[in-house]
């Protein structure tokens, strides 16, 4: 019954957001992983369901494969060509904060609507890039103390349901789309990943 209107909902939404150029892609919350009666299954699911956010452009053209952050939906390498430097805020030339400021910033261009902005904005750690990993390859990782900034799970998942930085993901400025659902559900799948063994799925792809 709810599946015309909900039909009729997307219609709307996409609509909506072809014009704002930002597609809200959906990220389906626990619950609905209940009927998965096995436990380390059920934990695999929730983690595979969590990675449409951590494999999503947002979040990997700050968690790159090199020392410079890629841009766009297409992890194309940053124009201007940046590097991490000692601190992951840029080199002395070119620190992040020349053109990054504490929030986005609109700007007149028609390329470019605006430049990404947040506090913290700085380069993930080397030891924390992700990109060109499989989902199972990074689930490894984020849990593994000696490359995640020795978090335990419990810091884990309260740096993935709360920090501003992760955040930003789901506000990117004009003319970037967001990553999918919202960083609750994100961080409740995160929640229920952990409580179910943290399981990952087998590294074999
Ligand atoms: C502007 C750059 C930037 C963006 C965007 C960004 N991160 Fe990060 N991320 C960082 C930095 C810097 C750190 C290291 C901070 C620290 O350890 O306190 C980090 C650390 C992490 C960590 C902890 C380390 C680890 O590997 O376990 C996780 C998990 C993480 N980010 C997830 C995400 C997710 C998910 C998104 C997108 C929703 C995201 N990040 C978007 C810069 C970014
Ligand atoms: C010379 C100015 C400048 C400097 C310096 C700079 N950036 Fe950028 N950055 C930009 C602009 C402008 C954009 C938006 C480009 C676009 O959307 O096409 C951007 C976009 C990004 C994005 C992509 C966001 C996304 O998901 O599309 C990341 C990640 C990023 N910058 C990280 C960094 C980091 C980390 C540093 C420092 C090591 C840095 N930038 C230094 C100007 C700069």
């Amino acid at each position: 019954m709810k599946c015309a209107r909900a039909v009729a909902l997307v219609g709307v939404l996409l609509a909506a957001t072809t014009v704002a150029d930002t597609p809200l892609e959906p990220l389906r919350s626990p619950q609905e992983f209940d009927s998965i009666r096995d436990r380390a299954a059920r934990s695999k699911a929730y983690f595979t369901e969590a990675a449409k956010v951590l494999q999503h452009p947002r979040c990997l053209n700050c968690h790159p494969a090199t020392r410079s952050p890629t841009q766009g939906d297409d992890l194309h390498p940053h124009v201007p060509l940046v590097q991490a430097g000692p601190e992951n805020k840029g080199t002395k030339e070119l620190p992040c904060s020349s053109c990054h400021g504490a929030a986005n910033a609109a700007t007149l261009g028609a390329r470019v609507k605006s430049i990404p902005g947040n506090d913290h904005w700085s380069l993930a750690p080397a030891s924390m890039a992700w990109q060109g990993l499989t989902t199972a390859e990074i689930c490894e990782q984020i849990k593994d103390p000696k490359r995640n900034g020795n978090r335990t799970l419990a810091q884990l998942e309260k740096h993935l349901a709360e920090d501003p930085l992760v955040g930003w993901a789901w506000d990117p400025g004009e003319g970037r789309a967001p990553a999918p659902g919202s960083q609750q559900v994100f961080g409740q799948l995160i929640a229920a990943w952990i409580k179910t063994g943290a399981h990952c799925e087998n590294r074999s792809r």
